[in-house]
């Protein structure tokens, strides 16, 4: 079957490259650079699966073909997955959708009759009014969960295969159903025999009303939005009154409803996703009463808060044991390790604090091109940034800061991510 990808980024290129093991994938961005690498079949992200599909794509036999022609890509597709950005907006307190419908647009000019599933993360509400503004039946929605760094990974194993369309409309649920059928396709072969912890077989695959489908991506979001903050914020009690966070996690997360995982203090929840989606559910709480998602918004400024002034702490007392000016270090502006993406990565966020405070910082992030991040310098020299930075900061630890332990700060207690 041809199906078309609209948008050739962590999400779109990780469901092309699962789905061009059983059908004939033609991959459309915008961007020319990325079309031609993929061309060429070089991944434009770091993602190991992804980079292997690549490499053997002619072995393995897949179906893959990048393309910036809207007519080659999107002409003959039964459907067209559009995985295009979704920014939170701060003037409409609202996701900017506009990249969803220009894919759209692009696609229904020269095919008026495939599929539109949505990969993109968007409001709760948006597909039914989509469908309803533009009078186009043919579009259904299907929440996005993997990880970036194991984005293709995630789709060879994935948690659940969820699609949403509306309920009452018999030909979009046969169209989920059988876009559903081929996610499952494409997933690892072992994962359709698994066994579940609740005791069911293969992979969970739930075909819901597209509003349920929209909810279920920003509410699992913003759980794990939740998570993250709960535990920074044991961290910051723990810091402020002299306790042992790490012995208090253990004692916590060994109880098997809470659960040792997700729960590595950090500088606060970050990247692409939980940030914006956080916000957009916040926003569709307009007419509800709430105070947890609220919450959820506020405490991650709280805790970037904090640890700044941790660090601004550190600052004060070099200056103090007459270091004039002390220099802060960025030990990776990404937000886990083994990235190369450091959209709205938290350490961002206490940079911004820091530099507010007139102290100077030198960022080390080796994947970054150019020598300066928003006025300060950057460097792709770990042995020159370890000697001139006074205190490290590092939401992550790692190795290559051992021998300078004593200028680190991290809320890294388990080294995972
Ligand atoms: N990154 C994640 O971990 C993740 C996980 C789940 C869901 N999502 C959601 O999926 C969507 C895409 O995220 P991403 O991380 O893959 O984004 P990305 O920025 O990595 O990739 C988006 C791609 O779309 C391209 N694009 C923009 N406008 C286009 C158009 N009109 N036609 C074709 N291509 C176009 C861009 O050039 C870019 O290559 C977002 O809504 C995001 O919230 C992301």
């Amino acid at each position: 079957m041809r199906i078309a990808v609209a948008g050739t980024g962590y999400v779109g290129l990780s469901v092309a490259l699962l789905l061009s093991q059983h059908n004939d994938i033609r991959a459309l961005d915008i961007v020319p650079e990325k079309v031609e690498m993929l061309q060429r079949g070089v991944s434009p992200i770091r993602d190991a699966e992804i980079e292997r599909f690549l490499e053997h794509r002619d072995e393995m036999g897949l179906s893959f073909e990048a393309t910036a022609d809207a007519a080659e890509a999107y002409g003959e597709a039964e459907y067209v997955v559009v995985a295009c950005p979704t920014n939170y907006d701060t003037d409409t307190n609202s996701f900017d959708t506009s990249a969803v419908e220009a894919a759209m647009d692009a696609a229904r000019e020269v095919n008026p009759d495939a599929w539109i599933v949505v990969k993109s993360t968007i409001p709760v509400g948006y597909t039914e009014r989509i469908r309803e503004e533009r009078g186009d039946n043919k579009i259904i929605f299907s929440p996005e969960f993997l990880r970036e760094g194991h984005a293709l990974y995630d789709n060879l194993h994935p948690s659940r295969i969820v699609v949403g369309a509306p309920r009452d409309d018999a030909d979009a649920v046969a169209a989920a159903e059988r876009f559903a059928a081929l996610l499952e396709e494409g997933a690892a072969p072992e994962e359709r025999s698994r066994r579940n912890a609740d005791g069911t077989a293969g992979i969970p695959r739930l075909v819901l009303g597209c509003t349920e489908a929209e909810a279920v991506k920003l509410f699992a979001n913003t759980y794990l939005a939740l998570r993250v903050s709960y535990f920074n914020e044991l961290d910051t009690y723990c810091a402020t009154k002299g306790l042992s966070t790490k012995d208090v996690i253990r004692g916590v997360s060994l109880d098997p409803r809470i659960g040792d995982f997700y729960d590595n203090p950090s500088f606060g929840y970050g990247g692409y996703c939980l940030p914006k989606d956080t916000r957009q559910l916040l926003a569709n709480y307009r007419d509800v009463p709430q105070n947890l998602i609220q919450a959820i918004v506020d405490s991650n400024s709280t805790r970037k808060d904090f640890i700044a002034d941790e660090v601004l702490k550190r600052v004060n007392g070099l200056v103090y044991e007459s270091v004039p000016k002390p220099l802060v270090g960025v030990y990776r502006l990404t937000m886990k390790s083994g990235s190369d993406n450091f959209r709205a990565s938290s350490i961002q966020g206490i940079m911004k604090r820091v530099k507010a405070k007139g102290v100077p910082v030198l960022v080390y992030e080796p994947t970054y091109r150019g020598d300066e991040f928003f006025g300060s310098e950057v460097t792709a020299d770990l042995a020159s940034f370890k000697s001139r930075a006074d205190v490290i900061v590092a939401n992550r630890w790692s190795d290559d800061l051992a021998d300078v332990e004593g200028k680190v700060y991290t809320r890294d207690l388990f080294g995972r991510d």
